[in-house]
């Protein structure tokens, strides 16, 4: 059974979208254990609550410095063991510290093609202004593994999603989630809790069943 964690930051559309499919048996061998979040008032915690699945508010501004931060949040995953961390819409970056310790078991959640729109800035609906901005016709989402890098890190899959004409960010960024991030990223759960992927030379492959 794999132990996962995840980390969100605000409605939880990802997160609802795992405990879905694990309710369903799209996903299989998974449990999640927890649910942390920065954001103490963040829907996702009464998403996973109500799951009956322990939501830990865990706040930078409750910390004297990020390195205070840093230390507990990495302190209490350690306490937590899982097998995996998945960041699901998690907005804060991870420390280098915990990267080490879960090294190629943290995976994110992007809503763009990596090495698109990617970055230092690039995240929620900044990243769908940008899309728009530019003109690009594809856009769509990537599973990676977190590395010490910002969006850095071995890519486990990617879906491409059509820009519409008209597209706004928030009717682009409803349609990367709803036919994008809610199938990839359950879908990555599942290949590895079923050991169905492995990182060799800093690329995911897929082990044949
Ligand atoms: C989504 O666009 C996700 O890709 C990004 O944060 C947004 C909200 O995610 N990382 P969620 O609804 O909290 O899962």
């Amino acid at each position: 059974m794999l132990k996962v964690v995840v980390c969100v930051s605000g409605g939880g559309t990802n997160l609802q979208a795992i405990l879905d499919a694990i309710g369903s048996g799209r996903v299989t061998n998974t449990e999640i254990t927890a649910v942390i979040s920065n954001n103490t008032g963040a829907k996702a915690l009464d998403r996973a609550r109500g799951h009956g699945i322990r939501g830990i508010p865990m706040s930078p501004k409750a910390y004297d410095s990020r390195d205070a931060f840093n230390r507990a949040f990495t302190e209490e995953m350690c306490r937590l063991a899982p097998d995996l961390i998945v960041l699901a819409g998690f907005l804060v970056k991870i420390p280098e510290e915990m990267v080490k310790r879960f090294s190629n078991r943290i995976i994110n959640i992007h809503p763009a093609l990596i090495p698109s729109f990617c970055g230092v800035g690039y995240y929620g609906l900044k990243v769908h202004e940008k899309v728009l901005e530019r003109g690009v016709k594809i856009t769509g989402a990537t599973v990676h593994f977190v590395n010490e890098g910002m969006d850095e890190g071995p890519i486990i899959s990617q879906k491409a999603v059509n820009v519409e004409e008209g597209d706004t960010p928030e009717s682009l960024q409803r349609r990367v989630m709803e036919q994008a991030e809610w199938i990839l990223l359950p879908a990555a759960i599942d290949d590895i809790a079923n050991g169905r992927i492995r990182v060799a030379d800093g690329k995911v492959c897929r082990i044949s069943d």
